[in-house]
């Protein structure tokens, strides 16, 4: 069956962003002049993808407000004569069709937070997308997932390889090979293990295609690292009744949920933008010298 339903977690307090998250969402920050959480939006439609669900909770308003018709600001685009910017702000609210479900405070992990989805998904395969994890693929990465989910039928999770580093901060994960060298079945799966106990250096990354019967395994899902429902616990009780890949897509990730990272991801994708690549890459040279 088609996947059309994509899941976007955004009721984190974004704790690793203060003080600039006190009163505005982190996934509203700005990569270059675009919001991090319609880099993800994008990427659904991208992927064939038309009901855009996000779980949202307190203070994240401005989210919903991005998605919408400001008509207002239309009609002074218009009045002005920008057309270019004007197209620009009218796609945004037309990228999909929009449904919003809370989060009651205190956010209580990510795997409560894709609980909430679970009457509009209903009974069908998914895909969740963590906005931090900004991804910049030659084919978008839901998309390729999407393939891959064609083919198998199978629960399917972006992995990549990672480092020392990597096996202390993101889910790791077991795996055996398969025909198709990005293509690995999963047997087990760790939550941030470190390096002692990491059983590969394959990581989880923010893109998932779950099935239904995920729901069930987050209510039975007690709280985890942290005190927080993991999704990762509930992936893990999963496992022996539902069969899970792990996809190394093709493309880059930018880790856009830490300081570093979104700094980083600023400055690969502003390169990017024939607009202001050149002056950017001036400055680089300038500083680096
Ligand atoms: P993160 O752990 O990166 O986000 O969760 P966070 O909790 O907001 O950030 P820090 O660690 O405090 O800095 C990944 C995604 O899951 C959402 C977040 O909003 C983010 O988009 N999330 C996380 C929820 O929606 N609810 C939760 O309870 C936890």
């Amino acid at each position: 069956m088609k996947i059309t339903k994509a899941v976007f977690p955004v009721a984190g307090l974004g704790t690793r962003f203060l003080p600039a998250t006190k009163a505005q969402p982190k996934e509203m920050l700005p990569l270059v002049d675009k919001p991090i959480i319609q880099y993800a939006v994008e990427e659904a439609v991208e992927a064939g993808l038309d009901l855009m669900v996000l779980v949202t909770g307190k203070g994240k308003q401005s989210i919903e407000n991005h998605f919408d018709t400001s008509f207002e600001l239309e009609e002074a685009l218009e009045k002005k004569g920008k057309t270019q910017v004007l197209e620009e702000i009218r796609k945004i609210s037309s990228l999909g069709k929009f449904v919003y479900v809370r989060q009651q405070q205190p956010p209580l992990g990510l795997g409560h937070a894709v609980l909430m989805a679970k009457e509009i998904v209903g009974n069908e395969y998914f895909a969740v997308f963590l906005p931090d994890d900004v991804m910049d693929c030659p084919v978008a990465c839901m998309k390729q997932m999407v393939e891959v989910h064609q083919k198998t039928s199978a629960a399917i999770i972006a992995a990549e390889k990672t480092d020392a580093l990597g096996q202390e901060r993101y889910g790791i994960l077991k795996v055996e090979p398969t025909d198709n060298p990005r293509l690995h079945r999963i047997v087990d799966i760790v939550e941030k293990p470190g390096a002692q106990n990491a059983p590969s250096d394959l990581a989880v990354m923010g893109r998932y295609i779950l099935p239904p019967e995920i729901f069930e395994k987050i209510e039975q899902t007690g709280e985890g690292a942290i005190g927080e429902i993991q999704l990762t616990d509930a992936i893990k009780s999963l496992l022996g009744e539902k069969e899970f890949f792990a996809y190394e897509y093709e493309g880059e990730r930018h880790d856009a949920g830490e300081v570093s990272g979104y700094l980083k991801a600023t400055i690969k994708l502003g390169l990017k933008r024939s607009d202001i690549s050149e002056d950017l890459k001036k400055f680089i040279d300038e500083i680096a010298s």
